[in-house]
């Protein structure tokens, strides 16, 4: 077959497969437009999942008669400028849109009308039907300016590209989480959503700034996150980071909470997502994502956004440079955000109380009661039952501080007057030799101790490590862990590592390593466990990444082995001890998993809950 040119409406069919996958890829390049325009309100119907019916009406600028005929023309934009030389420096693009292609590619699959009106003008229309331009004719238009674009009908005339479509729902769900987007990064627009002639979407414009941004976040996200989110603001070498980061224990099950911004564009890109888990890493386990909006701004000289034929992904000119902005605000705003952990945790708490009926205890015994409902209502405490953490606790509460020592380490803790004034409060039990409960100001705080001091451990470690000194202790007789050869070799060839890291190994032959030192920071630790979960680690991980750059996972496996097991029977001073380290411990809001460390209970949520409010 001869090399022959095709004709134009396939052109157009063809790129439009490209930039409209889908009735919310159309909606989005028509909410783009009216963004560019100046709009400063912007409504959108869509009817059927986007697939009978869109229409975007906007306050913008609108257009003139003459242009009516060139927007719908490919390659035709108003949004870049030649200089002198008649060069277009793609560069330097400051518009959503900049490449003359959405009106064309919607009008080539679709029944497209556009109808507009610009300031002291007369409004105008201009229909294109699969492709098939129609002259621009006087049309009403109900305001002094701006634009109406329909799109009925889409892909009409690509059925193929119908049939992939999914059901209107799911396409309906398509639409509405674009919304949200563009919504989100312009806080100053004003955005009403319908569907199928129901309003799901209205969001009245906000002061530009951050706190307009919350207030559009809250609508959006729900005051959970905005309860939940740290702000963080950063700049380095021009570029801008800011937004809202979740806190790790409002962490969720995908990626859908993240959403991510370059210069007001909505963008699913590899280079910030990886920057985001990064950021975490230290935080959540593998299968937990952040929530996070975040909005980068940069000079666009040092970003191309034209290498996606959606405009979903940009390049960067100093990759590394932009995710080191990313990691280190967020590790900051992490770190800043010491031991808190989320709301919703507590609510969570609160919300499985009130679930339960009453609770079976005698009123006779009062003190019992409260405690027993740690374990659920479920299990009725008899009246004058012995709750044995509650005993115990009466005789170590009244137990002289001396008994600080008992702790893994002392010295960083602060030893207040009256500890019912920290944070975290006053230990007042230790229950099923688990949880700690303390009492505060106003509330009660329950702390799991196992998981707090694997987090208190870890970030030791971790500061050990970074100034190069992991102290370690020889152990009294050296032992020997019995692995599997490949095991043993394993742990072997990272034996400078593990030095590093205050472990100290040795060969032994036949698949056996001779452990002579452990890190001081573990304490008595088991050491047979310690070596076969490293053993594991570095089976699943392989050879392919250094230590140090696991620190994390390592540090991880180390500082559970060295934790406060559940069942141990702690002292009073040793709870306080863990309290108080936790308050000065950053990160220390949530173990290495993303689990919540403690739950605080305000006394106002209590009284409610017992219906004293
Ligand atoms: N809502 C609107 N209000 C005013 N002018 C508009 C509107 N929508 C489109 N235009 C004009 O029509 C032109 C063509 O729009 P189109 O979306 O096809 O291309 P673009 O926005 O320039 O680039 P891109 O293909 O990247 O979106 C725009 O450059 C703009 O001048
Ligand atoms: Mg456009």
């Amino acid at each position: 077959m001869p090399i022959r040119r095709l004709p134009p409406e396939t052109v157009n069919r063809i790129a439009a497969g490209e930039v409209v996958e889908r009735p919310s890829s159309a909606i989005k390049e028509l909410v783009e437009n009216a963004l560019d325009a100046g709009a400063t309100r912007i409504e959108i119907q869509a009817d059927g999942g986007g697939l009978s019916r869109i229409l975007i009406a906007d306050d913008g600028h609108g257009m003139a008669p003459d242009q009516l005929a060139l927007a719908v023309e490919r390659h035709a934009t108003s949004k870049l400028e030649p200089d002198d030389a008649g060069d277009v420096d793609l560069l330097r693009i400051s518009t959503l849109g900049f490449r003359g292609e959405a009106l064309p590619s919607i009008g080539s699959v679709a029944r497209l009308t556009i109808t507009s009106r610009a300031k002291d003008g007369d409004a105008h229309q201009i229909t294109v039907e699969g492709g098939d331009q129609r002259p621009v004719a006087p049309a009403g238009f109900p305001g002094p300016h701006g634009a109406r674009v329909e799109v009925r009908d889409l892909f009409y005339a690509t059925p193929a590209r119908l049939k992939f479509m999914k059901s209107e729902r799911s396409e309906a769900m398509a639409i509405s989480e674009e919304i949200k987007r563009q919504a989100m990064a312009h806080e100053g627009v004003a955005f009403t959503l319908d569907l199928d002639g129901k309003t799901t979407l209205r969001l009245p414009a906000e002061h530009p700034g951050d706190e307009g941004r919350l207030k559009r976040l809250a609508a959006l996200l729900g005051r959970d996150f905005e309860a939940n989110a740290l702000l963080i603001d950063q700049s380095r070498e021009g570029i801008r980071l800011s937004g809202y980061a979740g806190l790790p224990t409002y962490s969720r099950g995908n990626g859908g909470h993240q959403y991510l911004f370059v210069n007001g564009r909505p963008v699913r890109d590899r280079l910030l997502q990886g920057a985001l888990r990064g950021a975490y890493a230290d935080f959540l386990a593998r299968d937990r994502h952040p929530a996070a909006v975040l909005f980068l701004e940069i000079d666009p000289l040092f970003v191309d956004v034209n290498v996606h034929p959606a405009k979903a992904e940009v390049r960067f000119r100093d990759p590394a440079l932009v995710r080191g902005l990313i990691v280190g605000a967020l590790r900051h705003a992490l770190h800043a955000a010491g031991h808190r952990a989320s709301t919703t945790v507590a609510d969570n708490v609160l919300a499985g109380f009130t679930a339960h009926t009453g609770p079976a205890w005698s009123p006779s015994s009062p003190t019992a009661r409260g405690f027993s409902g740690w374990t659920g209502w479920d299990r009725p405490v008899a009246a004058n039952q012995d709750i044995p953490g509650l005993s115990e606790m009466s005789v170590r509460v009244e137990a002289p501080p001396a008994d600080v020592q008992h702790w893994p380490d002392p010295s960083g803790a602060p030893n207040p007057a009256d500890p019912i004034d920290q944070p975290l409060g006053a230990a007042r039990a230790q229950v099923h030799g688990t949880y700690i409960v303390a009492q505060t100001r106003d509330g009660i705080v329950v702390v799991d101790q196992h998981a707090a001091h694997e987090r208190l451990v870890y970030e030791r470690m971790k500061t050990q490590m970074a100034e190069g000194s992991v102290i370690r202790q020889a152990l009294l007789t050296p032992e020997v862990v019995e692995l599997d050869p490949a095991e043993a070799d394993r742990v072997i060839a990272r034996a400078d590592e593990l030095a590093q890291l205050g472990l100290i190994v040795e060969p032994f032959g036949g698949g056996a390593v001779l452990v002579r030192e452990t890190p001081a920071l573990l304490g008595d630790t088991d050491v047979q466990g310690l070596i076969r979960d490293i053993a594991d680690d570095l089976a699943e991980h392989g050879a392919a990444l250094a230590l140090s750059e696991r620190l994390g996972e390592v540090c991880g496996t180390m500082a559970c082995h060295g934790s406060v097991r559940a069942g141990r029977v702690l002292s009073a001073p040793e709870m306080n001890a863990l309290l108080r380290q936790m308050e000065a411990t950053p990160h220390s809001g949530q173990c290495n998993h993303g689990r919540p460390t403690y739950v605080e209970l305000k006394l106002n949520d209590l009284e409610k809950l017992f219906g004293r409010r």
